[in-house]
């Protein structure tokens, strides 16, 4: 029933227990995983650009790179996924755009995700990558509350 399973990640406590939940459906369903890490602009020019001068150095791409390395394969450690497929994959652009087009090329049935992330902004029960996800996803959304 789920054969593709799509766990965008950023790093959090939610999108790893995400991450944790799609493996035990996976395992149900001998499903394939993709872990997704989508690199938005925003967070290139948080990464030491001065606000003033727009300009994206390799040294900036460079390190975008490694940190979406990184979450990826601390996600992958964290859930010891054996005997299942995981793919990794990182991406640019504008993370639910991304997620929502990359559901659609690569028919995946299935989305799980946190329904927060790594913000600190308290109070809110969805963040805004979860909330544009779960309204226009083109399939099922789970949202991981934990
Ligand atoms: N850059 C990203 N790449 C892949 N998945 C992401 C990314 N950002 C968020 N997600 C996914 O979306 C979920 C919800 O995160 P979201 O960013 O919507 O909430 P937030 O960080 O709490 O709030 P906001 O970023 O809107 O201020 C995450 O748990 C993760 O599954
Ligand atoms: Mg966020």
């Amino acid at each position: 029933m789920f054969k593709q399973i799509l766990v965008p990640v950023d790093g959090s406590d939610y999108a790893t227990n995400a991450a944790k939940k799609a493996l035990v459906i996976a395992q149900k369903h001998d499903s394939k995983i993709t872990l997704l890490h989508v690199i938005n602009h925003s967070q290139l020019f948080s990464m030491g650009a001065p606000q003033s001068l727009p300009l994206i150095t390799d040294h900036m791409i460079d390190g975008a790179i490694k940190g979406a390395e990184k979450i990826l394969e601390d996600t992958k450690e964290a859930i010891g996924a054996r005997e299942i497929e995981v793919e990794t994959r990182i991406e640019w652009g504008t993370p639910a755009q991304v997620i929502i087009n990359l559901a659609r090329n690569q028919a995946c049935d299935l989305i799980v995700m946190g329904s927060r992330g790594l913000s600190k902004m308290s109070g809110l029960f969805l963040g805004s990558v979860s909330d544009r996800v779960a309204k226009v996803a083109p399939c099922p959304v789970m949202l991981i509350k934990e």
